[in-house]
This record gives C-alpha cells, structure tokens and sequence, in this order.
C-alpha cells in the first residue's frame, strides 16, 4: 500500500502498466529497443514505413501503401475540417483536425491515422506559413512526402533520411505519457481515434513533446557557446529548467540525442547546415556540468528534444513544427500501443488515496 500512495504522488514511476513488445527502455544504461532492434541500428538502417511495419507486425509494402492513403484521403478531407487547422499551435491543430476521423475498418486503421497526421500537420504548417496546403505524393516515401508537403520542395535524399531518422527514433519509447493517454482511452474499449487524439493531448506538454520548440529559444537566447555558462545559471537561479535536459526514465544520456547528434553531422556532412550543431554541444555541455552542481544525486543529461531541436531546424523545419512532427512518429507507436493493448481486454482503472474531508458522523 505504502508503495502504491508513493508512486501515486511521484507520478508513477516504476509502476508497470502494460507488457509490450513494442520497446524497451533501459534508463540505466542508456539502451533503447524497438520491436527488437537497438534504436541506433534502426535509425540509421530503416525508413519509417519499415519501422511502423515493425512495431504494427506487418510487412513494409503494405505500411508504405496504407500510409500513402492515408495521407491522400485525409488531405481530401481537409475542405471538411471547418476551423479545425485555423489554430494558433500546432498541436490543437493537429487534436482539432484529428478529431474529424473516424477509424477506418480493419487491418488499415493505423497506418490510415499515421498518414493522416502528417498531412494534417503539414497543412496547418502551411497555412501559418500562409501557404497553400500541398496535395500528397504517394510515390514518395512518407519523410520525404512530409517534407515536401511543408516546405513546397521535394527534399534530397540526404534530408529525407535525416527525417526518416528522426521518425523512426521517435515512433515509439515505453510507457511514455502519450502513450499511456492513448492506452487508457483505448483500455475502456473506445476507438482508435479517440485514443490518438488523447495522445496528442498529453504529447502538447512541455515536460514531454513541447520542449524542442523552447531548446531552440535557448540556443538563440544563448547565441554563442562562450554566453552559454551565465545564460544556464541564471535560469538555474531563476528557478527554471533547462528544456531538452532530464529524463523521467533515463539515468545517462537519452540514446536518441546520440542518434539525431549524428543525423545532424550526416547533413552536415552534406553540405546543409545551420551552424547550431557546434553552439548545441557547447550549451549541452555548459548545462550537464551545471546540473551536475546543482542536483549531484540525478543524473539530468540531454534527452531526445535537445538534438530534435538542432535536426529539424537543420531541416528546415520551422520550430513551431517541432511538436507536431513529434506526432508524426509517435503516432506509429500510439497505433501499435492501442492495438496491444484491445488484445488484453483489460480496463486500466488505478486507484487513488483520499485526503478530503471526512464525512460528519451521525
Ligand atoms: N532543468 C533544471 N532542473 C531540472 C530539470 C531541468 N531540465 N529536470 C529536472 N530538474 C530538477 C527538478 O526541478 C528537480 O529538482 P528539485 O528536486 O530541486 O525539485 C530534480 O531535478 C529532480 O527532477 P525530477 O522531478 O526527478 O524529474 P522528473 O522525472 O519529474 O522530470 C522531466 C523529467 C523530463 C519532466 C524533467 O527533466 C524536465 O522538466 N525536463 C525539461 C523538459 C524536457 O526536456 N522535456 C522533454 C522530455 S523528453
């Protein structure tokens, strides 16, 4: 009992919700499994078609199709969204135009909803980039297709890879608290939009999916790594955090931040650049030391947002689209989770300890 009141108030950690064999996140040594393989490998090996297919144990040409398709109704959708992509954040964007679906039959559920994501995100990235929205292509495959349905032009391939990297990093990390949404929703037998618009939901906040937006504030806040040291302690001392630093589960450095440090190099390599790479490490390693100082007992290392951050502004993401395309990814994991978790059968329904008012007796 004692152990349930503490996990209760500490926010659950520790507590197992779920068995899966979606992902394994090991927070002490830094490792990350998804659907079997080391989440380095896949960045670098797979797209993510290849890597939905994985995680919704199906076969990649048939996740490539379904996705497409998703992509291309859900832009045929978008005369019918009312107001729903007229928002200033791109997540109620994507939760409002979400929202207007309604699951589609069989097998093709997930990869309908995945490609329907994108188009919407990318729709509403083009609307507040006063844009036309762009029709999808299904030739494309879907990194690329996102890319090019935000920013009007078809990416090179070394730019697609670097999305398909970050996707595929990012489709799916335990029971992370969007995923946990999506998993409750989908316990009580509700459908599988319902759950994907409460993941989106919980995916808004800035202690899990809004913080890439604000790690780039930070960097052009700080502007050169020699400003970096000042700049974190007096956030420190203001009482503020430091966005893309800490992690719920991981004691070390989060393995994702290595994955996309690299994605970034890789484009880098290839001749696009922002310049942010080098000013990034500077400000990581400014901001581990002073953490270190300030909490000696818990590790706070960068997580995924921080590197998120540097690849999709090197991508030519806007950072507004940060968030949104954090969707993109998840959204394969969200998929999957629901669909694990129909196969129990189980209603999640934890407990609570009252603290209120007693009544009066007599
Ligand atoms: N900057 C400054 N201090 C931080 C910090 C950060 N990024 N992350 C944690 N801390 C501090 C906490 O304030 C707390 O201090 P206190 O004991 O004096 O109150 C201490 O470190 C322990 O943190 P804890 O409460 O155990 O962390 P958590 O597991 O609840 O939080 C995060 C995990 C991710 C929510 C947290 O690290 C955070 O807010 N990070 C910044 C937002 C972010 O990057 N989110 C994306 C996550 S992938």
């Amino acid at each position: 009992m004692e152990a349930i009141r503490k996990a209760t108030a500490g926010g659950l950690e520790g507590v197992m919700v779920a068995e899966t064999r979606l992902s394994d996140v090991d927070g002490e040594r830094g490792k990350l499994v998804v659907a079997g393989h080391d989440v380095e490998r896949l960045a670098g090996e797979a797209t993510f078609e290849e890597a939905a297919a994985l995680l919704w144990a199906t076969d990649a040409a048939s996740a490539r199709a379904g996705i497409a398709a998703g992509r291309a109704r859900a832009f045929e959708r978008l005369g019918h969204l009312g107001d729903a992509l007229d928002r200033e954040g791109g997540m109620d964007a994507l939760r409002a135009s979400v929202a207007h679906l309604e699951e589609a039959p069989g097998p093709g559920a997930s990869a309908a909803v995945t490609g329907a994501v994108a188009t919407f995100a990318a729709a509403w990235a083009r609307t507040r980039r006063g844009e036309r929205p762009i029709a999808p292509d299904p030739t494309l495959g879907h990194a690329a297709d996102y890319l090019r349905m935000v920013t009007g032009q078809t990416p090179d391939a070394a730019r697609a890879a670097g999305l398909d990297a970050y996707l595929v990093t990012v489709a799916d990390h335990g029971m992370n608290a969007s995923t946990f949404a999506a998993r409750v929703v989908a316990s009580t037998g509700s459908d599988l939009i319902s759950a994907v618009v409460a993941a989106i939901g919980a995916l808004k906040g800035p202690l899990h999916g809004g913080a890439p937006g604000p790690v780039l504030d930070m960097l052009d806040a700080i502007g050169a790594p020699d400003r970096a040291a000042a700049w974190i302690e007096g956030e420190l001392v203001a009482g503020r955090r430091l966005m893309g630093m800490g992690h719920r589960i991981y004691r070390v450095r989060d393995p994702r931040a290595a994955v996309l440090e690299r994605a970034t190099q890789q484009l880098q390599r290839a001749g696009i650049s922002t310049g942010r790479l080098e000013l990034a490490r500077a400000v990581e390693r400014a901001a581990e030391g002073a953490l270190r100082q300030k909490h000696p007992d818990r590790p706070l290392r960068a997580n995924v947002e921080f590197y998120t951050a540097v690849l999709l502004d090197t991508l030519g993401l806007d950072r507004r689209e940060f968030s949104p395309t954090f969707a993109v990814g998840r959204v394969a994991g969200w998929t999957a989770h629901v669909e694990e978790q129909r196969a129990t059968g189980r209603l999640i329904r934890p407990a609570s300890t009252y603290v209120g008012p007693v009544p009066a007796e007599g």
